[in-house]
C-alpha cells in the first residue's frame, strides 16, 4: 500500500469512527471485512438506495440485475470479492462499476455490508415448477426456437443460459407478459448504449418487406437478422422504408400461455445458473 493510500484509509476511518458508522477502532484493511454499526448500515442502505436499487431491487429481490437476497452470491462469495464486484463491476456484463471519485472505498464498505444483510431478509420464492417449466420451455413456449440455453436452440434471442444469475423474478415475469419492456441493453461495439435488441422492418424499392433484428448500421448499410436466422446485408439507398421499432419486441407475447406455465417458466429460467 502505498503511502498516500494508507494516509487516505486512515483518514478515512478516522471520519468513519467520528461518524459513528465503524466499529472497529484503527485503520481498516481494505481486505477485511470492517465491523459496522447499526448507523453504518443505515448509511448502506441508503448508499445502496441510490446506486444499486434501480437494478436489483430496492429490496435486493432483482430486477433487471440479480436477486441479492441469497444466502451466497456466486461471484460475491466474500467481503472482498463483493468490493472488487462493487468497484470494477463484471466486465462485459450488465453490471457497471463504480468510480472513485463518486463513491469513496467507505461508502463501498457500507454498501457491501449493507448487501450481506439482504441475505437475511426476502428470499424470493418463485411459484412455479422449474422441471415443468423445461418442459413448457421446449413445447408450448417454443423457446429454443429463438433462444439458447446450454448449447441447445437457435438465437435470434440473447441466449439464456445463466440467465438466472442476470436477472431478477420480475424482469423475467415481465419479459415474458410484456415482451420489449424490459430491454437488455447493448454493452458492445457500436450499439454499445443503444438498445440491444432492435426490430427493424424494411422495404425495398422491389416491395421486399424483410423484418429482422438489427445487428449492425452504418450511414450507408443496415445489417440484420431475420426470424430464421439469416444474416441480410442492405444498402439504405435501395430501400424505400426503414422503420426502427423502439416499442415493438420480436419475442412473442405469452398469451395462449396459462398463469402455471408462466410460473413454471420462470422458475425454469430463475434456476439457470452458471450450468454446475
Ligand atoms: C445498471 C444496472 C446495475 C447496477 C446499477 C448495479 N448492478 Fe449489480 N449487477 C447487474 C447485472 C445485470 C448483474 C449480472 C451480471 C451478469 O452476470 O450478467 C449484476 C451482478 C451483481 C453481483 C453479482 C451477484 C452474483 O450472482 O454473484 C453483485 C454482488 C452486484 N451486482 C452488486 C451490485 C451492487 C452492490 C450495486 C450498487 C453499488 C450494483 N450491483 C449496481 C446490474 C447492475
Ligand atoms: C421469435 C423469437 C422469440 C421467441 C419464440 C421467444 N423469444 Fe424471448 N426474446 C426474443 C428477443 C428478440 C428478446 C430480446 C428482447 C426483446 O426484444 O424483447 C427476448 C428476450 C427474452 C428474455 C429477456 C432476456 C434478457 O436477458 O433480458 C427472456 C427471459 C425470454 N426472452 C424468454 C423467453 C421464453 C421463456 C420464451 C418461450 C415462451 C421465449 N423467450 C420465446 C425472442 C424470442
Amino acid at each position: 500500500m502505498t503511502p498516500d493510500r494508507a494516509a487516505t484509509l486512515i483518514s478515512l476511518c478516522g471520519l468513519a469512527l467520528a461518524a459513528g458508522v465503524l466499529a472497529a477502532p484503527g485503520p481498516v484493511a481494505a481486505q477485511e471485512e470492517p465491523e459496522v454499526t447499526e448507523a453504518g448500515l443505515a448509511r448502506g442502505e441508503m448508499f445502496y438506495q441510490a446506486h444499486c436499487g434501480r437494478c436489483h431491487g430496492m429490496l435486493g429481490q432483482g430486477g433487471e440485475g440479480p436477486s441479492l437476497a441469497r444466502p451466497t452470491l456466486p461471484r460475491a462469495p466474500d467481503h472482498e470479492s463483493l468490493v472488487e464486484v462493487i468497484r470494477g463491476g463484471i466486465p462485459g456484463t450488465g453490471m457497471p462499476g463504480t468510480r472513485s471519485n463518486l463513491v469513496s472505498d467507505l461508502e463501498v464498505d457500507l454498501i457491501a455490508a449493507y448487501v450481506r444483510t439482504l441475505a437475511e431478509d426476502v428470499v424470493t420464492e418463485v411459484a412455479g415448477d422449474a422441471e415443468r417449466g423445461q418442459e413448457v420451455f421446449a413445447s408450448t413456449g417454443d423457446c429454443y426456437s429463438c433462444h439458447v440455453v446450454d448449447g441447445r436452440g437457435t438465437g435470434i434471442g440473447p441466449e439464456l443460459t445463466g440467465i438466472g444469475l442476470r436477472r431478477g423474478v420480475d424482469y423475467l415475469y415481465a419479459s415474458l407478459r410484456t415482451p420489449g419492456s424490459e430491454l437488455p441493453v447493448s454493452r458492445r461495439g457500436i450499439l454499445r448504449g443503444f438498445r440491444g435488441y432492435l426490430p427493424v422492418r424494411a422495404v425495398t424499392r422491389e416491395g421486399r418487406v424483410i423484418t429482422g433484428m438489427r445487428v449492425n448500421e452504418d450511414a450507408f448499410t443496415i445489417q440484420l437478422r431475420s426470424i430464421s436466422g439469416r444474416a441480410v446485408s442492405l444498402r439504405k439507398e435501395d430501400l424505400v422504408e426503414l422503420e426502427k421499432q423502439f416499442d415493438h419486441s420480436l419475442m412473442p407475447a405469452v398469451e395462449e400461455m396459462t398463469e402455471a406455465d408462466i410460473d413454471d417458466l420462470v422458475a425454469f429460467l430463475a434456476d439457470l445458473g452458471d450450468g454446475s
